[in-house]
């Protein structure tokens, strides 16, 4: 079995002004030595240039929320990979729960935009996850297997090698409420699985992410378990101090 090495994505979704950003980059950065695992930050688009000049020099990668799965062109307020691309980012999240529940994503646009970020040589972070109601009535699985094979009939089982994926059930975004690992980990095989029936070795590498209210007291237990590779984390990547112990978390 590959080692894969823990990825820790802070999503600061639509939060932070210069003035706020600063002083938390500043005391994440203070607080980098001992840490081993791969961190990305995704701050909203308008600070990815500020964050391209702050994080130069440092281990943190740079990320964004969205992307436009569209190249160019009159498509007012959008922002394209291609942009992305120029002030450095290394991964882009896409199908995030948000973005499919509040803005209409649906599988299709999801996998667009998959495509769109791999073309221009950066990595997805895709989301799936199912809501409450799904869990309740047992179809956990089958959303699950629904929002990924949209992307692999998409974007094929090759382009996993070079993509992460986050499994966020939505009643554990925000809620503070968290999976527990049993929970989380059963999906995370679970989705393992589902690539594996297409290429054994790309589901061995490729990392799953668990996110939903992950904090620096349980990033350990979550990180613990076979099939979770990292986190993907959302309010506690706002605080300095949480950020730093949740990316301490190994395995
Ligand atoms: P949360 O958000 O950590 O605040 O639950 C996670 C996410 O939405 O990515």
């Amino acid at each position: 079995m590959t080692e894969r090495q823990i990825l820790v994505a802070a999503n600061w979704k639509m939060n932070g002004t210069l003035e706020t950003i600063r002083p938390l980059l500043q005391s994440v950065i203070q607080g980098l030595e001992g840490i081993k695992s791969e961190m990305v930050i995704c701050p909203p688009s308008v600070y990815i240039s500020e964050l391209a000049t702050l994080l130069d020099g440092t281990q943190i990668k740079l990320g964004a929320q969205n992307v436009s799965h569209l190249e160019k062109g009159a498509y007012t307020g959008e922002v394209s990979s291609l942009m992305l691309k120029d002030f450095a980012c290394q991964y882009v999240i896409v199908g995030h729960s948000e973005r499919r529940a509040l803005y209409g994503e649906n599988d299709r646009r999801v996998a667009e935009k998959f495509i769109a970020v791999q073309t221009n040589a950066m990595t997805p972070i895709l989301c799936v996850g199912e809501l409450l109601e799904e869990r309740e009535s047992n179809s956990t699985e089958e959303v699950i297997a629904r929002q990924l094979d949209a992307v692999i009939e998409l974007a094929g089982i090759a382009a996993f090698k070079n993509a992460v994926i986050a499994y966020e059930p939505v009643w554990a975004i925000g809620t503070g409420k968290t999976a527990t690992p049993e929970q989380a980990q059963e999906v995370h095989e679970f989705i393992r699985l589902r690539l594996a029936r297409h290429d054994n070795q790309t589901a061995d590498i490729v990392r799953i992410l668990y996110g939903g209210s992950v904090n620096a007291g349980n990033a350990e237990q979550l990180f613990e378990m076979a099939d979770i590779d990292g986190g993907l984390i959302g309010g506690a990547s706002l605080v300095a101090e949480d950020f730093l112990t949740i990316c301490r978390a190994m395995r």
